[in-house]
């Protein structure tokens, strides 16, 4: 359908077991099996709309032209698109986010699980799941969480076509499971995830950290299905301690968090200690998501509040994404 205009909306992700590392060439294949809950109300909407064959791609992020970096990015994972759908036109993007961008949300998940479901749509490829995933994944890792709603694993793979993202259970599944993002820093990060998975390997810790995921991800699995805070929680803050290991301990070291990284730690074991069920998950940045349950949500967020008076967002199990198409 050439010239149709075809909007997807996605949301974010936060991963219990982290992707961190992945294989040369390109593809983003990850060299672990990673587990995420996709996040409401963090929310990217795109809109694709084919031009003609040949012209340069147009890409808008909040209303605005995007950075050079971005633009090649999108364009980069739009030439995927075309080469798959054997099309030749330009496409206009025009995404937003109905999050703050810096908030400690990746806003790549959303946005290329969006533009993905969108482009698929619009250079007439299926709308085949499993194909979708594989597809955002070369845009973002971790956008192939975010075409399914709920609870997702993505696997690993040393092909293409062998990784691509599943759901665990849908978001009715645990619908009072809370992540409280607690914003410590707006700053943009040093070095990009993208960046940051070449170097995995070079970290001594990095094939300790392989052979623990396994038995770590069957407890998350069997933590979903049983709603299971106690476990889910424990296995989570192991996994994001192992992650920021590797990649304190690559070549060269990654240091993500901030002194009020170690305090929102602090302040989550405080919590629990005065039984108040609370766990930490960071991922590549200083900010700490805090996974509770709903009854507890206005304690822990006190309790935050006290201990560091940042900015907070709080998120459910929020659903897959969802495109419209609308004539030419
Ligand atoms: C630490 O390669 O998906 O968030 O560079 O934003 O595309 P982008 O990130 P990606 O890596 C994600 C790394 C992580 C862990 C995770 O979400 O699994």
């Amino acid at each position: 359908m050439a010239n149709a205009s075809v909007t997807a909306a996605a949301c974010a992700n936060i991963a219990f077991i982290k992707y961190w590392g992945n294989r040369p060439g390109g593809l983003n294949l990850p060299l672990n099996p990673s587990i995420s809950m996709t996040l409401s109300g963090c929310v990217s909407t795109t809109t694709v709309t084919l031009g003609t064959s040949g012209a340069p791609d147009r890409v808008e992020l909040g209303g605005a032209p995007a950075e050079p970096a971005a633009f090649v990015r999108a364009t980069r994972f739009l030439d995927h698109v075309r080469r798959a759908a054997g099309r030749a036109e330009s496409a206009q993007v025009a995404s937003s986010n109905s999050f703050p961008t810096g908030c400690g949300i990746a806003s790549s998940a959303s946005g290329f699980a969006a533009l993905a479901a969108a482009a698929a749509g619009a250079y007439g490829l299926g709308a085949d799941p499993r194909e979708l995933s594989r597809l955002a994944r070369l845009g973002s890792g971790s956008a192939a969480r975010s075409l399914y709603g709920g609870f997702v694993e993505l696997r690993p793979g040393s092909r293409h076509e062998e990784s691509f993202a599943e759901p665990i259970a849908p978001e009715s599944a645990w619908p009072d499971l809370r992540d409280v993002v607690l914003i410590l820093s707006e700053a943009e990060k040093k070095v990009s995830s993208a960046e940051g998975h070449r170097f995995a390997e070079t970290s001594e810790m990095f094939a300790g950290r392989l052979a623990a995921i396994p038995e770590r991800a069957a407890r998350v699995r069997r933590a979903i299905l049983d709603r299971d805070l106690t476990a889910l929680g424990e296995a989570s803050e192991a996994d994001a301690l192992s992650m920021h290991a590797v990649m304190m301990t690559s070549n060269p070291p990654l240091f993500y968090w901030s002194p009020r990284t170690l305090a929102a730690m602090e302040a989550v074991r405080a919590m629990r200690h005065r039984g108040l069920e609370a766990y930490f998950t960071i991922d590549a940045g200083p900010n700490v998501h805090v996974l509770t349950r709903a009854r507890d949500l206005v304690a822990v967020q006190e309790a935050l509040r006290a201990a560091l008076d940042a900015p907070m967002l709080c998120c459910s199990p929020g659903p897959g994404a969802q495109r419209r198409e609308t004539a030419p």
